[in-house]
């Protein structure tokens, strides 16, 4: 079984995206962290993200043990992570890893942007996740907060409009909600009610297509 789980950025789909896969007992795969670990390979060279012929190569020599690296976590890998996704030649390069992950048995639950719009159309469950921007903004301070780091709620939300912006306008594999994805708007709800919810959500998905 394949579960797909999309949504832009801080709107909880990675969250649920553990707790569905330790549920359901499938591997997860956070696939912004690919996106995040090629943005990182060029800030830690100094190379400018602008740069799409690094960042391709960046993409192609992406090795799965740099996806542990706490700095992938932070704002300014994020931001550049909606910076170099934008390249049509980098999302090529981590389509087959993503595909492959999602192929082997007993399947995945994948999070990110594109996942059952383009790398799993063919996912038996589909879950686009949501909340307001403001709501966005706030669970992500409370994050940052929590592991120490200083941040700027005002800052923040910008950043998150900036990338919803970049996410949903640009032309390859741009964000939004596949024709047969189940909304879930999780802008009243924490993230134990966003898990029944969807639980509900698999289960009845799941039914149908035995
Ligand atoms: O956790 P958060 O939503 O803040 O970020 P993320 O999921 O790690 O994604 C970081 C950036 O990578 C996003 O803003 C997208 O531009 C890009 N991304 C993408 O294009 N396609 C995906 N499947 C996942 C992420
Ligand atoms: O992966 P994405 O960027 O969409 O969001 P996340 O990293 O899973 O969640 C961002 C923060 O919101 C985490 O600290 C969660 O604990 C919190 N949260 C949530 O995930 N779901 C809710 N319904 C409410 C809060």
């Amino acid at each position: 079984m394949i579960i797909a789980i999309d949504g832009p950025a801080a709107s909880g789909k990675g969250t649920l995206a553990r707790r569905i896969a330790a549920a359901y007992g499938l591997p997860h795969l956070d696939s912004g962290l690919l996106y995040r670990a090629v943005a990182w390979s060029l800030i830690a060279r100094g190379v400018a993200l602008e740069d799409a012929g690094q960042a391709e190569a960046a993409a192609r020599g992406l090795d799965a043990a740099a996806l542990g690296d706490p700095a992938l976590r932070s704002e300014a890998a994020g931001a550049g992570a909606s910076v170099v996704s934008a390249y049509p030649p980098v999302r090529a390069a981590l389509l087959d890893f993503q595909r492959q992950f999602a192929a082997t048995p007993p399947g995945a639950v994948i999070d990110g942007r594109d996942i059952g719009t383009v790398i799993c159309p063919q996912a038996e469950v589909k879950i686009f996740v949501t909340a307001s921007p403001e709501e966005r903004a706030r669970r992500r301070t409370r994050e940052l907060l929590g592991r120490g780091e200083a941040v700027d709620e005002a800052a923040i939300l910008a950043d998150i409009r900036a990338r919803d912006e970049r996410d949903m306008n640009r032309s390859a594999a741009p964000l939004k909600p596949a024709a047969d994805a189940a909304l879930l708007d999780t802008t009243a709800l924490d993230a134990d009610a966003a898990f029944a919810a969807a639980a509900a959500i698999v289960d009845a998905r799941a039914l149908k297509t035995v």
